[in-house]
């Protein structure tokens, strides 16, 4: 078999979506890795489940660096000395510049708690609630120079019950990213997705 593909993880919270790659990723026949977890959050508890884990954490502090620019250079420079193959956002707080993204071409991956292009940024339940929708969902997508925009590669549904509140639709759709994001990483990992335009071609 080849060498696993290395991952790395962006995060700035809870860390949940890290635990279900760190889980799926520690299969010995998963054929992906996390090596680094990088977190713009000093206390964010991702980093301890990293930890525990055994795999490398880095708090890249925000404040250290004037521009976005200047953060987004240094973090791209600690994942190539780790020789990361695919980046993760997995909770992480900061947009990345159009430099970020163009020096990592189809190499970075989010996961949104909607079903995109519904529904981008902040608060997506609570969107989905004031909107009335009878079905909300996970994406899981490649990252281009927008918000949430960028190819997908897998989606979930899920119903919205009728006496949904914000946090039970979001624990619905966490259930779903968990599963749908390790299922990206190693569709990636097996070299099966390829991007065609603004979709996301799924091979056999
Ligand atoms: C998830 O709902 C993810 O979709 C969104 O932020 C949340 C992060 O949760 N981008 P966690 O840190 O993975 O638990």
């Amino acid at each position: 078999m080849s060498e696993p593909l290395r991952v790395a993880v962006l995060v700035s919270g809870r860390g949940s979506n890290l635990a279900a790659i760190l889980e799926a990723t520690r299969r010995p026949d998963f054929p992906a890795r996390v090596v680094l977890v990088v977190s713009d959050r000093e206390r964010a508890p991702a980093l301890e489940r990293a930890t525990a884990h055994g795999v490398p954490t880095v708090f890249l502090n925000p404040k250290d660096f004037g521009e976005r620019e200047a953060y987004d250079a240094a973090l791209s420079r600690m994942l190539a000395d780790y020789q990361v193959g695919l980046v993760c956002l997995a909770g992480f707080m900061r947009i990345l510049g159009r430099a970020f993204v163009l020096a990592w071409p189809g190499r970075i991956m989010n996961v949104h708690p909607s079903l995109l292009p519904a529904f981008p940024g902040l608060r997506p339940q609570r969107q989905a609630l004031d909107n009335g929708v009878k079905i909300a969902g996970a994406t899981v997508h490649f990252v281009d120079e927008g918000v949430d925009t960028g190819p997908i590669i897998l989606q979930s549904s899920v119903p919205v019950e009728p006496d949904d509140t914000e946090e039970t639709l979001a624990a619905r759709i966490l259930a779903e990213e968990h599963r749908l994001y390790p299922e990206a990483v190693r569709l990636f990992a097996e070299g099966r997705l390829r991007i065609v335009g603004c979709r996301v071609v799924v091979e056999r």
